[in-house]
């Protein structure tokens, strides 16, 4: 009998065991911290894996010293209640398991300082952007042009960029995986890191330091294009808005205006006012959406802001107009995220006809 419920508990462990590591497996993980698609990355990728085998092999055998010494001396079977032989001291195991680790650690740290040391050294002509972490979205400035733009961070693929991280409010963590490791975004202070990518393609990231309620809803997207896409992208952003003709965007801008929508969300062109003191607000305190369209995503990159087939998420569009907070928890005061508007139908059709113009 007690032989059974023994097999049972093991298998009980077995089991809780194997879900453990199987929760770690996914079939489509863009996020993959193991998958380095750009030479930092790569950096970083090349230290992760020999230092994880040593630790990795440490960690066996002490798993298995432990499990042996568990085995071999427990109560009861073998030994009944008798109290096992007292020993005390043995210098040389001491004096091993002292130097030991520090071996390992010493060895360990000539890899580790160079790879911090190669990630901190800024390459010269690299091409930079400013990166401003908020409550709960993300702005791109590029310096020397009037872009600016959100959520997603457009790259040329194949050359280095410095990102310049800092934040508007609280402390928030830059990170896209698969270009670099994390750097945090602190209020009143810039660090740099080099983000590249080998590739033109979509990498996903996410604010990794806990900023409050919608901390879960502010992704990123590092998009990376063929310079010469790169190159059109820049052009088309550094075009001001035109002012809307047809007459439901017409009137969509004048909600805009009529609803102090300028108040955070600037948009660069004719016809839009700016109301930057009309709420005790942060400039830019939401995103720039001048060319909203351009954007594949919207509030944090948290939701699709078009179809597959690259046409308008209009549902979507049209319930964060409708409700944003039911969509994204946020702060219903002081000005940290986007309260809900009480706009009619008739205002949110004519809103997104004016949105749909900003290409
Ligand atoms: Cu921003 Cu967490």
């Amino acid at each position: 009998m007690p032989r059974r419920r023994d097999a049972r508990r093991w298998l009980l462990a077995l089991g809780v065991g194997l879900v453990l590591v199987l929760t770690a497996c996914a079939e489509d993980a863009p996020q993959d911290t193991l998958q380095p698609k750009g030479p930092e990355a790569q950096t970083i990728h090349n230290l992760i894996v020999p230092i994880f085998v040593v630790a990795g092999v440490v960690g066996l055998l002490v798993f298995a010293a432990v499990a042996f010494v568990m085995v071999k001396y427990r109560a009861g079977k073998f030994h009944a209640a008798e109290v096992p032989e007292q020993v005390h001291g043995n210098p040389k195991l001491e004096i091993g398991w002292t130097i030991l680790p520090a071996i390992i650690m010493a060895v360990i740290a000539v890899p580790t300082v160079s790879v911090i040391f190669d990630l901190a050294s800024k390459p010269s002509d690299a091409m930079e952007i400013n990166v401003v972490g908020q409550q709960w979205w993300w702005e791109f400035d590029y310096p020397g042009t009037n872009v600016v733009t959100a959520n997603e961070i457009v790259i040329p693929a194949g050359e280095p960029v410095v990102v310049n991280i800092t934040s508007r409010d609280v402390i928030h963590s830059f990170w896209v995986p698969g270009l670099n490791g994390k750097k945090d975004a602190v209020p009143g202070r810039t660090s740099s890191i080099t983000i590249q990518a080998d590739e033109p393609g979509r990498f996903m990231g996410a604010c990794t330091e806990y900023c409050g309620l919608s901390h879960a809803n502010m992704r990123i997207v590092a998009v990376a294009l063929a310079p010469d896409d790169f190159e059109e992208w820049l052009a088309n952003q550094e075009t001001a808005a035109a002012e809307p003709t047809g007459a439901d965007a017409q009137a969509g801008l004048a909600v805009f205006n009529g609803r102090g929508c300028g108040a955070c969300h600037m948009i660069n062109g004719e016809g839009i006012t700016q109301q930057p003191q009309a709420v005790p607000l942060v400039p830019g305190a939401a995103p720039n959406l001048t060319h909203l369209m351009s954007r594949d995503v919207f509030a944090g990159a948290m939701f699709a802001l078009k179809n597959p087939d690259g046409t308008l998420n209009r549902p979507l569009l049209e319930a964060w107009l409708r409700n944003s907070p039911a969509m994204k928890p946020m702060y219903p005061v002081g000005g940290r995220g986007m309260p809900a508007q009480g706009l009619t139908e008739q205002q949110i059709d004519e809103l997104v006809a004016y949105l749909s113009t900003l290409k």
